[in-house]
């Protein structure tokens, strides 16, 4: 199979895992629309990165999927929940996402947010059905930093942190500096980025030494990715995205672009991925279709 090849069955494989944890609207009466609403931003699609990389640094360490699976479909919950509030109108207010309506376009705000609200929650009664999954106590002491993990990267030492200084920046651009958008893009996207590395490995069993590799090649190559994101924010072509581009410029938001330009945000996003690579090579494990994967986001269109 080739690289374009291996990453559809990938893609289609976490797809079909994540789509195992959903809601049954049926089994929901009085509040199909928030399942509706749920079940709609979760399977307008996605790359489904994060739970790929969480499924294959956890093959690399030989794990077992049965306890990957939950935390590969918590940890899409948590980043769609992100996407689906992100877009509200008082927020980065935009109407399409995954190549649809945004969630508050079609359910409304009211229910877009309790839609982002059930997501966040199904994520953790989710990832923690791998306690029942686990088959010794290593296990489940993993299960236990692996949640530890999630909660942390999700919450106001991770995601939402970041998306509280985006906010801030936006209200006081003059304020914003590079330290500002170094935490912002740390955080609100690597952090998501580190739980799907870190997670996988955690639940394997990996070296202490390779995790500590791995939580710093997570923070370059989710710098890298939202420096793509911002790039292709102003180049990019909206079909090919599935989301409205030049959202940055409607909002006023600094972004690496603004601060830099595109050529060097470009040289920065090769770079930061090299040293990502480089790090990757220090591992005491391999995955060559990871490695290509990470690679391969260095000239991602969407
Ligand atoms: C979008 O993430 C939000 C950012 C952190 C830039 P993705 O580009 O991974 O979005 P999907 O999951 O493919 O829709
Ligand atoms: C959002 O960054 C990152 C999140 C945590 C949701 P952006 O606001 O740039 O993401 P897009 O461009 O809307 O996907
Ligand atoms: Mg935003
Ligand atoms: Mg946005
Ligand atoms: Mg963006």
């Amino acid at each position: 199979m080739n690289f374009k090849e291996e990453m559809a069955a990938r893609t289609a494989l976490c797809e079909q895992i994540i789509k195992g944890f959903l809601p049954d609207r049926e089994a929901f009466p009085y509040m199909e629309t928030v399942v509706d609403a749920m079940n709609y931003s979760v399977e307008a699609g996605g790359k489904r990165l994060r739970p790929m990389f969480l499924l294959e640094t956890n093959t690399m360490y030989g794990g077992r999927r049965d306890l990957a699976a939950p935390f590969m479909a918590a940890l899409e919950m948590i980043h769609t929940y992100s996407l689906v509030h992100d877009d509200l109108p008082s927020m980065d207010n935009d109407l399409y996402r995954r190549g649809k309506l945004t969630t508050h376009a079609v359910y409304g705000e009211g229910m877009a947010v309790l839609a982002g609200d059930g997501l966040l929650n199904l994520a953790f009664e989710t990832a923690a059905l791998a306690f029942d999954r686990a088959e010794s106590p290593e296990e489940t002491g993993a299960v236990i930093k692996a949640l530890q993990l999630l909660s942390r990267n999700a919450g106001i030492r991770g995601m939402v942190g970041g998306q509280c200084a985006d906010l801030t920046a936006e209200k006081h651009p003059e304020r914003t500096g590079l330290d500002t958008l170094l935490f912002i893009h740390k955080n609100k996207t690597s952090a998501l980025i580190d739980s799907g590395f870190a997670i996988g490995a955690i639940l394997a069993g990996a070296p202490e030494k390779d995790l500590e590799s791995l939580h710093k090649i997570a923070e370059d190559i989710g710098l890298a990715f939202q420096i793509q994101d911002d790039i292709l924010d102003v180049t990019g072509d909206s079909q090919v995205l599935g989301k409205s581009v030049g959202s940055d410029e409607k909002d006023g938001k600094v972004t690496y672009v603004t601060m830099f330009g595109l050529e060097k945000a470009a040289e920065d996003v090769r770079a930061l991925t090299g040293e990502a690579l480089s790090l990757y090579d220090g591992l005491s494990a391999s995955n060559d279709f990871l490695r290509a994967l990470i690679l391969s986001l260095v000239d991602r269109v969407s």
